[in-house]
């Protein structure tokens, strides 16, 4: 019998949030401790021998993903959040996505000038949160080394957007 890869262990949910969306449902992948160990290694695996001083994870799925592969390399985590979560001072960055627009924020002392940072999160679609996430970083003076997705949708364009912009992009399936 062949061994299950990341992809098996996604689900569809038709519908969700809006009609005409097919989400795919990574918590499946989070609950199985071989899915999550096989995701966790396969989106580090490009970037091992890297130097990365931060994993920067997008809310939400990217904390969980970003906190496991910051443990990983034994360097910190930050989050990028949603308008309003964040407690200290933040900058901002506006962003539209599959469904919607939004706000996402970073602390304004969570990267260091010269940082080397690793960008990561669930999905990929439009690119807008990624991008919003490596505006961000930069305008703290953070380096991109690359964003890891464990999901591309490569339909809606976001691989396209962050390489046609230098970005490297490694995501574990489409
Ligand atoms: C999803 C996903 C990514 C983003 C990708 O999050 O987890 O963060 O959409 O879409 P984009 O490439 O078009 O920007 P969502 O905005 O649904 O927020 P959540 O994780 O807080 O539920
Ligand atoms: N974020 C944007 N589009 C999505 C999709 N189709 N499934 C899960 N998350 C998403």
């Amino acid at each position: 019998m062949t061994q299950k890869t990341v992809r098996d262990y996604i689900r569809t949910i038709v519908d969700f949030p809006h009609e005409g969306i097919m989400f795919r449902d990574v918590t499946t992948l989070f609950a199985d401790p071989r899915g999550l160990r096989l995701a966790i290694d396969q989106m580090l695996d490009p970037f091992v021998g890297q130097h990365i001083d931060k994993v920067v994870g997008l809310e939400a799925r990217g904390f969980i993903l970003g906190g496991a592969i910051a443990h990983q390399l034994s360097v910190g985590f930050v989050p990028v959040r949603k308008k309003g979560k964040l407690p200290g001072k933040v900058i901002s960055e506006a962003y539209t996505l599959e469904y919607g627009e939004a706000v996402v924020e970073i602390h304004d002392d969570a990267i260091q000038a010269g940082e080397k940072v690793l960008i990561v999160d669930d999905l990929l679609a439009t690119g807008g949160t990624a991008q919003a996430g490596i505006k961000l970083v930069e305008r703290l003076g953070g380096e991109i080394v690359g964003t890891s997705f464990v999901v591309d949708l490569p339909e809606l364009g976001g691989r396209a957007l962050l390489e046609g912009l230098g970005y490297s992009v490694h995501a574990l399936c489409e």
